[in-house]
């Protein structure tokens, strides 16, 4: 079984539903006459599935302890203030609702020691008391590894010479289909920027994995927007882009022949069709200053996006900086005390309790590879991305639960 669980919809206005888990209610957006009284799945903030009522009560009668030992648990984890050191004056400005500058933010980022592990469970707190213990958990699909551009950092990028596989769609759906069976109700379709699968395609793909009433987030790179818009028709509700660098000069240089000003375009294109979006960027690409990460962030901010994905670049030679891209997680939850924080497999590449760390510094979202094995292996995004534990759902749902971290929806 993996986190989810159902919930009440206690109240529908307009187009949103407010759901509410053991009396914690959270506001998700609802389709297809959703009324009250029903029992629905959300994820992410849309309602995906109705649930029957008495499987509901069933599923609920099971989780109802669970639930509160696993609030009180969140509550003996995310209470203790450490105190802040050199950074509790900035902290005092965020805890006036003052807004702190740019400088402010790279003095967050560059803590380090205790300074920097008080700061973290200050970020902790504060998405405790401002989201509560819910926590996501979305399948990734990684369905194809094919990719005509050329990112500088990418390992699956077009020039390397490399074992290739395209999923099939019999696959893909049925690859899906298993993970539904496991109990995932996100989704992410992730590929590179393959053209083999045409428009008619992807519909095709999404309509069936629509059917199993999950949350589908598309991660397929730069489409034309009729293709984005025929696949939210088709019942994709989400979608991954990342912008990768706020600097534009770097972006040009890392993502040769493209041009950020599209990138942004495409993001909020995709917000226009409705799309939850998800943004964001890689932390220490060649070049970038601390400086650049604080506006990547701002960037992501002004966005108004969804939710957060950041990761750190990851390259053979040079060890990506654990602690800065924590940090980096517990300053967006400062400047943002809101935000959905996917704590990412890049990160997690970084040691084997960098996932526990995310969650602990203002994290609240995660992801499971649920490609199959033969394939996993080949989408080598970037060294050491594949991991053999095939007990990964199971190790995730104790980490969560160890937390204190319940399957409920994070909401809108
Ligand atoms: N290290 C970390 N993340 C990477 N990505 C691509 N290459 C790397 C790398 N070397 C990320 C990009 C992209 C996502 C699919 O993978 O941010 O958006
Ligand atoms: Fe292709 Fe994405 Fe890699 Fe760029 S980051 S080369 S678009 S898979």
């Amino acid at each position: 079984m993996c986190y989810a669980i159902p919930g009440k919809v206690v109240k529908i206005e307009g187009h949103k539903a407010i759901v509410d888990y053991f009396g914690e209610k959270k506001t998700a957006l609802a389709e297809h006459g959703i009324s009250v009284g029903q029992y629905v799945y959300a994820q992410g903030g849309v309602v995906v599935s109705v649930v029957p009522e008495t499987e509901a009560k069933k599923i609920l009668a099971f989780w109802e302890k669970k639930f509160f030992e696993l609030k009180k648990k969140d509550d003996e984890l995310s209470s203790e203030k450490k105190p802040l050191g050199s950074l509790a004056p900035i902290i005092d400005k965020i805890e006036k609702g003052r807004p702190i500058g740019k400088d402010e933010m790279k003095k967050i980022l560059q803590a380090k020691g205790a300074d920097a592990e008080a700061l973290r469970s200050y970020a902790n707190i504060m998405r405790k008391n401002e989201l509560k213990n819910s926590c996501c958990v979305h399948g990734i699909l990684e369905f194809s590894n094919h990719c005509g551009m050329n990112c500088l950092y990418c390992g699956i990028r077009a020039t390397r010479n490399m074992q290739r596989y395209r999923m099939t769609e019999k696959e893909i759906v049925a690859a899906a289909a298993r993970a539904v069976k496991l109990g995932f109700k996100a989704i992410v379709l992730q590929s590179g920027e393959d053209r083999f699968y045409d428009r008619d395609a992807l519909v095709r793909i999404v309509q069936k994995i629509r059917k199993m009433g999950v949350l589908i987030f598309l991660s397929i790179g730069e489409k034309d927007l009729r293709t984005y818009e025929a696949l939210y028709s088709a019942g994709a509700r989400a979608a991954l882009v990342r912008f990768e660098t706020s600097n534009e000069r770097l972006y040009a240089r890392m993502r040769p022949g493209k041009k950020l000003e599209d990138r942004i375009k495409l993001i909020q294109n995709l917000q226009r069709i409705g799309y939850l979006v998800s943004t964001g960027f890689l932390i220490g690409l060649p070049g970038e200053r601390d400086e650049d990460l604080v506006n990547n962030i701002l960037l992501t901010k002004q966005l108004g996006t969804d939710m957060y994905s950041f990761g750190p670049y990851i390259e053979k030679e040079r060890k990506a900086d654990l602690e800065k891209a924590l940090n980096t997680i517990a300053l967006v939850r400062l400047i943002d005390k809101n935000a959905k924080i996917l704590v990412t497999t890049a990160l997690e590449t970084l040691s084997p309790e960098a996932k526990k760390l995310g969650l602990l510094a203002g994290g609240n979202s995660l992801m499971i590879d649920i490609t199959p094995e033969k394939y996993a292996k080949l989408y080598t995004l970037y060294k050491g991305k594949y991991k053999e534990t095939g007990n990964e759902v199971k190790e995730t749902i104790s980490l969560l639960q160890s937390l204190g971290r319940a399957p409920t929806d994070l909401g809108r």
